[in-house]
This record gives structure tokens, C-alpha cells and sequence, in this order.
């Protein structure tokens, strides 16, 4: 995956893509001391646009309350402008935008007081992170063998760097299993989330999908109830079990990364007729428009890099 770009953004300034660099003594390395961001910008009619930026920065901040950083470098519209500067002068119309903030040095004792938070932010252009195939067919996702974080031992709420351990644990798993997502349960044993994406069940004409008690709110998440909402279908939030999953007519999930992508097949059981399902698919058209500014009643979503 080529990362590359002209330009990162680190504390307020474009520096050059190769002097983007920290020491490797930098606490976050060590202990996963950093929150995150993925959003994503598109090309438009008036021009890239990134997608519902302000949302994304405000739970940037909201991590790193949940994280503990008391002091913020910088204010949320900084970080907003600091994200449209980078994707303009990087040139991409289409690209992935990943905003850091993360624990400079100090923190060695494991103290997030004693250190400083520094902000980074990096863009690159990024396809279909679960392949462009999987839209029309769908992909193969397992159950994990690794529970979600119980909201009181790595909280649910947070994009923190550490967290994303438990992430690569079950997604290392999955994809050596020979399936492309894993599906992980909380703690109780109902379904939570995917390593990078909420889910949601269809079945019978209904859509339910578990509370945000024990998962990320996922921006993608609430467009989605959005979306299905405008398209006539209900929503309702309610635990949701494994079996659930294997008797449903479809399951999809979505995330920024991941856009909206069904699911064939879980724990070898093939889902509905075993690609992506026809809500599924009216509600990913609808995303894509909406998110490259082509339907009117979203484009607030849409926020300009060159307004
Ligand atoms: C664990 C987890 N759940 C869900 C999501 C989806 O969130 P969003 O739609 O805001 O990208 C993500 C991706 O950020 C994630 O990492």
C-alpha cells in the first residue's frame, strides 16, 4: 500500500513526507499512548470534500479526554483547517486522512500528565480497504476467538492507539483462518463490532444493530441510520447474538476504512443467498452518493477543502 504523499501535517506545519519522522523513544511507540482518526475525502462536484471532518476531529478530542490528555495542543478548528490544508497541498481528490495525537515524551513513568501531546496528520490515497470485489460479493468474516475490550478495562468510546491491539489479534487470526473480517463479541458474549467497523442485521425487512454501549460510535454508523431511516427501514438497537448472525436475510458492516460492505458468509455459514443483500446494497449506493456530494439532503456531510 503506497502511503506516500508530499506533505505531513506535524504541530500546525506541512513538512516534507520524509521528515515526518518521531524517535523511537517516543512513549506512544512503547504503550500505545496515542488516539487516532480515519476519515476519508472525496472528490466532488465543487472539488474533494471531506467527509463529516468536523464529527471526526471532535472525537478526535473526545479520545483523548477518554485517554486522559488534559491539554490539547491545539483547538479543534485548528485541527479541522490543519486537515483541509494537508489534502489540498498533497493535491488528492480521493484520499484516506489519518490524524494522530499522541504522547511526545514524559510519559515513561505512565503518567499522561508528565508528558506532551503533539499532533500529526498524514494522507494518502487508499482504495477499498477490504477490496473493491467485496462490494458486489460481499466478504467471509469468523466470530473472533478475542473478546471486546469491556468498556471499564480499554473503553469502547475511544479510538486509542492501544487499544487496536485487541484489533490486530483477532484480524491477524481471521485473515490466517482464511477469512477477510473478524466479528467480535463484548464481553457478555453479544456481538460488539468488527476490528474496524460497526454491524448491523437485516431480517425480515428489519434492521437491528447492537447499542453503542460496548462499541465505537461510528460516524459511518449514524449515517447509516440515517440513510435507512430516509429509505423507509427501522432501526432498532438491541443486543444481538451469534446465531442471530447465521439466520439473518443479510449482515453488513461499515466504517470510513471500510465504506458499506455485506457479509456472504459467517463462521461457514452462508448468509441470506450468500452475497451482498438488497438492503444492503440500496444503502450502499445511497452512501456513495452522498458521500461525493451528489445528493442534496447530505451534502452538509460534505465539508469543502477549497471553501
Ligand atoms: C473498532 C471500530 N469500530 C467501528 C469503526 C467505524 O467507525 P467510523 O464509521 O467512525 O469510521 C471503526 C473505525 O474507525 C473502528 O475502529
Amino acid at each position: 500500500m503506497g502511503m506516500e504523499s508530499k506533505f505531513v501535517w506535524m504541530d500546525g506545519e506541512l513538512v516534507p513526507f520524509e521528515k515526518a519522522t518521531i524517535h523511537v523513544l517516543t512513549p506512544a511507540l512503547h504503550y500505545g499512548a496515542a488516539v487516532f482518526e480515519g476519515i476519508r475525502a472525496y472528490d466532488t462536484p465543487k472539488g474533494p470534500a471531506v467527509f463529516r471532518l468536523t464529527e471526526h476531529i471532535e472525537r478526535l478530542f473526545d479520545s483523548a479526554l477518554v485517554f486522559g490528555f488534559r491539554e490539547m495542543p491545539f483547538t479543534v478548528e485548528q485541527v479541522v483547517a490543519g486537515v483541509k490544508d494537508t489534502v489540498r497541498t498533497n493535491g488528492f481528490k480521493d484520499c484516506y486522512i489519518r490524524p494522530l495525537l499522541y504522547l511526545d515524551h514524559g510519559g515513561w513513568n505512565l503518567n499522561v500528565d508528565v508528558g506532551k501531546a503533539r499532533i500529526a496528520i498524514a494522507v494518502w490515497e487508499w482504495g477499498n480497504y477490504l477490496g473493491e470485489e467485496a462490494l458486489a460479493k460481499g466478504i467471509r468474516a469468523n466470530i473472533s476467538s478475542f473478546t471486546r475490550h469491556h468498556p471499564n478495562v480499554l473503553m469502547t468510546k475511544a479510538k486509542i492507539a492501544g487499544n487496536y491491539a485487541n484489533s490486530f489479534l483477532a484480524k491477524t487470526e481471521s485473515v490466517r483462518l482464511g477469512f477477510e473480517e473478524a466479528i467480535m463479541l463484548d464481553p457478555q458474549g453479544y456481538v460488539a463490532e468488527c476490528t474496524g467497523e460497526n454491524l448491523f442485521v437485516v431480517r425480515h425487512g428489519k434492521i437491528i444493530t447492537p447499542s453503542t454501549a460496548p462499541v465505537l460510535e461510528g460516524i459511518t454508523r449514524h449515517t447509516i441510520h440515517t440513510i435507512a431511516q430516509d429509505l423507509g427501514y427501522r432501526i432498532r438497537e438491541q443486543p444481538v447474538s451469534r446465531d442471530q448472525l447465521y439466520i439473518a436475510d443479510e449482515v453488513f458492516v461499515c466504517g470510513t476504512a471500510a465504506e458499506v460492505i455485506g457479509l456472504s458468509e459467517i463462521d461457514f455459514r452462508k448468509i441470506g443467498d450468500g452475497k451482498s443483500g438488497k438492503v444492503t446494497r440500496a444503502i450502499q449506493d445511497v452512501y456513495h452518493d452522498a458521500i461525493r456530494g451528489r445528493i442534496e439532503k447530505y451534502e452538509e456531510w460534505c465539508e469543502y477543502v477549497d471553501e
